[in-house]
């Protein structure tokens, strides 16, 4: 039995102790294994693929980034990228297919398991927006990372009585943004789940200001909308390979700044977290589960359940159809969102 890997999407803290995870339960059970490179891309045109045994996947359990390289190459966009896959599956002698991914890379893995192909997936995206599972690959560290931010930003909105804005990720929900506004005490969170109008920050700020508070720090999605702000210029984002926006253009960290610093006059400064979120050393949280997520995806495999994706329900690893986890992004709820309003 030879099992492939790939990792697709974004990266994410937390990969490399997944594949480690995947190939060291294969490779105890007997299994060959093939690490795919850059995602669906290594699957498309000739296919590219290498070997991996014990000692290529030693030492990676707390490196960021993937070793497999990663895309977003979307093989859905045409029948015939589809039909490539299947014929480069073949061709490599790859009998099951491990896909670590998000919504896109799972999507194209639901699919592929449709169309009679054994394939598993592994839960990842720092966006936290997969249906069902209470844990995807990276979320901890970017919240980690987010947290730190604002921490920082305190020391020095405080010292010069500014309002700073911070920009996390977040495209269609706002976990990252709201988690680490949360955990770094930020006085204002605004993500796409929930429309704020700018009046509604100003009135805000201005009241902070009344209370004798000097700075505030306001954390805002990357997707998030503002009610009121002009709309950036230049129309829009350019679209990745899957449709998506490319969010980090629309620049609405710096547009919400400009505003505020010119309605409230008080000094503004706006700080991109970016891909910062998402590099560096994963959590000991991201370890132990990407971990456990990769060891249950072999473990689909030696069972022949194909289809399927370990996830994390409470203290344990259930599986549950691709299909699943894909149907739609999960979003912040209204009650977490409307209690973290409460400690603004
Ligand atoms: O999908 C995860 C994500 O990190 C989003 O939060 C973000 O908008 C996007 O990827 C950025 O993508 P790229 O790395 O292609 O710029």
């Amino acid at each position: 039995m030879q099992i492939g890997i790939l990792t697709g999407g974004g990266d994410a803290p937390g990969l490399n102790a997944a594949i480690r995870g995947v190939a060291r339960s294969a490779i105890a059970d007997g299994a060959d294994v093939l690490g795919v490179r850059n995602g669906w891309a290594g699957l498309v045109g000739e296919g590219d693929a290498v070997p991996l045994h014990l000692a290529d996947v030693s030492g990676i359990l707390a490196r960021g980034g993937t070793m497999l390289g990663t895309s977003r190459v979307n093989p859905l966009a045409d029948p015939k990228l589809m039909d490539a896959v299947i014929g480069n599956l073949g061709r490599l002698g790859i009998d099951a297919l491990v896909a670590i991914g998000g919504d896109d890379t799972l999507s194209v893995g639901a699919a592929l398991a449709e169309r009679g192909v054994p394939v598993v997936g592994v839960p990842k995206t720092v966006d936290n927006d997969l249906l069902v599972t209470e844990y995807c690959i990276g979320f901890d560290t970017a919240v980690a990372i987010v947290t730190e931010a604002v921490d920082r930003l305190h020391t020095t909105a405080a010292s010069h009585h500014r309002v700073m804005v911070v920009e996390a990720m977040g495209r269609e929900a706002g976990w990252v943004t709201l988690m680490g506004g949360l955990a770094g005490g930020a006085d204002m969170i605004i993500i796409p789940e929930f429309v704020v109008e700018l009046d509604e920050v100003v009135e805000h700020l201005n009241a902070r200001r009344q209370q004798g508070k000097t700075f505030s720090i306001i954390a805002v999605s990357e997707g998030a909308e503002v009610g009121g702000l002009p709309t950036p210029s230049g129309g829009g984002a350019p679209l990745d390979a899957f449709g998506h926006e490319q969010l980090s253009r629309r620049g609405i960290g710096e547009r919400l700044g400009r505003q505020v610093e010119d309605v409230t006059g008080f000094e503004t400064r706006v700080t991109v977290l970016g891909h910062t979120q998402r590099g560096g050393t994963p959590t000991a949280y991201d370890r132990i589960w990407a971990t456990r997520v990769g060891v249950g995806a072999y473990k689909l495999i030696s069972e022949r359940r194909f289809g399927e994706i370990p996830i994390k329900r409470g203290d344990d690893v259930v599986n549950v159809r691709l299909s699943e986890v894909v149907a739609e992004p999960r979003l912040v709820p209204e009650d977490l969102y409307r209690m973290a309003e409460l400690l603004y």
